[in-house]
């Protein structure tokens, strides 16, 4: 990875936090990214997604993660929601993996999935799953040991909307 990038477990995320994941998020959907929004891509709309998403925190229903370069600014980003049903408590989701434009194909995804399966760990996680519409995350996930499950056709759109599918993939922690 960029020496120059740190990864953070964010504890809060105030309004600093919700302007610079907002950034990230709105880049990758504009670059074409599957990741629930459609475009138009607004700032109202990403905001409003990372205020939820503090609350969430706040309740620990999920662990986000910030990389950030020397300056502080936000150029990634990655969640583990730990908050499962009472049948699946050794299970987590890892969703929202995001990396602007600007700082990819530099290991920054990469630190972001290994910071992710420890935060899970750390939380008595030993199950992770996901999906994805993204062909480069798909190298990602295979490259760090996870298993994929297979494809499911027409699940989802893309954010110019036209229909895609999305990959499952899991990974078992700690073995
Ligand atoms: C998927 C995503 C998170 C990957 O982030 P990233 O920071 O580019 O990931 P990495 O840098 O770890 O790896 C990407 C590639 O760069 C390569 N790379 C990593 N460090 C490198 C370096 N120092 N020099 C050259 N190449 C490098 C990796 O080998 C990998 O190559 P590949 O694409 O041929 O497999 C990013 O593309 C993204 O945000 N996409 C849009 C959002 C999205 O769809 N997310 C998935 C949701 S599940």
């Amino acid at each position: 990875m960029a020496a120059a990038i740190q990864i953070r477990c964010l504890q809060t995320i105030g309004d600093r936090e919700i302007q610079g994941l907002s950034d990230v998020l709105i880049d990758c959907v504009e670059g074409g990214a599957s990741v629930s929004f459609m475009l138009p891509m607004s700032r109202a709309k990403a905001e409003a997604f990372w205020r939820s998403t503090a609350g969430s925190v706040a309740r620990g229903e999920r662990v986000v993660l910030a990389a950030e370069d020397t300056a502080g600014a936000i150029v990634g980003t990655a969640q583990v929601i730990v908050a499962q049903p009472e049948n699946q408590p050794h299970r987590g989701d890892l969703a929202k993996m995001l990396v602007h434009r600007r700082a990819r194909r530099q290991g920054v995804g990469a630190a972001l999935l290994a910071a992710a399966e420890r935060s899970a760990l750390n939380a008595g996680k030993t199950l992770l799953v996901l999906d994805t519409a993204s062909d480069d995350a798909e190298r990602l996930y295979a490259r760090h040991g996870w298993q994929r499950c297979g494809q499911i056709p027409n699940y989802a759109l893309m954010p110019d909307g036209t229909p895609c599918p999305t990959t499952i993939f899991f990974k078992a922690l700690g073995s």
